[in-house]
């Protein structure tokens, strides 16, 4: 997507170094950081300079070609995906990518590692931008059935997080049919949950559509039940960091209250994602693990301060303790539709397999 009139991904490779966007300071700042080791990589992840299910996946791929490139032995490969493994729990694109590339990768002689490995990155970019590109070719006709239904008037919907090109490679998940629909000329406006306590929704998502023109307005966490009751949701399309072979859904802490809000006033409620972040392993959204972040996320709130500089405010009470699940599941049954780059389908294990039938006996 374009920022300032120049296309950029969230992730590339530029000489020596991979190139991120460092999605801390945004919407207040946008500022390229050069990622140049291991290491670094690793931080980008854990410390969220770069988030989004297919953008960890596709960052941690970058950062086994960093790590392979000093010292391709077995042994820094190993310590490398171990390292890059550790960095975020819940999200399963990186776990896909990492099996990937050791699976491409250890076979290699040492000699080869590294070039493969920025191949096989590059490839997982490229791969990643057109699936998200084909979900939202998918998406747009779901937004079509509702403009039509609406006789051309304004189709809104509410979103969660950030599922946008921030937290893809490009395009997004959830924002990709948005912005189809958006470019194809259709009158859409998106509801965008602020999303407590990172506000990627306030900071990234809001940010997103205004740099693309889409019309939104930021909404409180707690007001999409509101709008949905007095009728002024017709679509509710989130991401997804891991969706289990029965169609459970973990996404970010809150969306299973929009699901439920969306179930209880019959708004379709639609979830957008690639195939590397279906877990073909696990059945039930309960086994999925749970990302536990700092209870620093909750207590503090970042912002522009009236000095323009970027700054933390503390609204909790001294010695207030507090607790930061990071994601939630949406049990298959409150979920209407998933939407992935082979097409739409139910939230069953059957549903899934009749787009994805290589997995039959997986
Ligand atoms: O903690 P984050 O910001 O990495 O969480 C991101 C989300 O929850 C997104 O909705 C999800 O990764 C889908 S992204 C296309």
């Amino acid at each position: 997507m374009k920022v300032h009139g120049e296309h950029y991904r969230s992730i590339r490779q530029r000489g020596d170094a991979v190139e991120i966007i460092d999605q801390t300071r945004l919407p207040h700042a946008f500022e390229i950081k050069r990622l140049q080791t291991l290491e670094e990589a690793a931080t980008a992840i854990r410390d969220m300079w770069v988030r989004g299910a297919p953008l960890i996946g596709a960052t941690a791929a970058w950062g086994l070609w960093l790590a392979l490139r000093d010292d391709p032995s077995d042994a820094r490969l190993e310590q490398a995906l171990e390292t890059l493994l550790a960095t975020r729990p819940t999200a399963v694109n990186l776990r896909w990518a990492l099996q990937r590339a050791e699976t491409a990768l250890s076979p290699l002689p040492p000699a080869e590692r590294a070039e493969a490995a920025a191949a096989l990155a590059q490839d997982i970019c490229d791969e990643d931008v057109a699936q998200n590109e084909a979900i939202g070719e998918h998406g747009l006709v779901l937004i079509e059935d509702l403009a039509r239904e609406k006789s051309g008037q304004t189709v809104h919907i509410l979103t969660h997080c950030n599922a946008g090109w921030l937290a893809t490679v490009d395009w997004g998940t959830a924002l990709a049919p948005i912005y189809k629909a958006h470019d194809a000329g259709l009158d859409v406006h998106v509801w965008v949950d602020e999303t407590r306590p990172r506000n990627q929704g306030a900071g990234l998502t809001a940010w997103e559509l205004q740099a693309h023109g889409v019309p939104f307005d930021v909404i409180v966490d707690n007001a999409g039940g509101h709008l949905m009751q007095r009728g002024l949701v017709d679509l509710c399309l989130v991401g997804t960091d891991r969706t289990t072979a029965n169609g459970d859904v973990c996404n970010k802490i809150g969306t299973y209250l929009k699901a439920l809000a969306a179930r209880d006033n019959g708004v379709p409620f639609h979830v957008c994602l690639p195939g590397p972040t279906i877990d073909w392993q696990l059945n039930d959204g309960m086994a999925i693990p749970i990302e536990q972040r700092s209870a620093e996320e909750v207590r503090y709130v970042h912002g522009r301060n009236q000095q323009g500089a970027i700054d933390r405010v503390d609204i909790l009470p001294p010695g207030a303790t507090a607790r930061n699940d990071a994601f939630d599941v949406t049990p298959a049954r409150l979920v209407s539709g998933l939407i992935t780059e082979r097409g739409r389908c139910r939230a069953t294990r059957a549903g899934l397999l009749s787009l994805y039938p290589e997995q039959h006996d997986g």
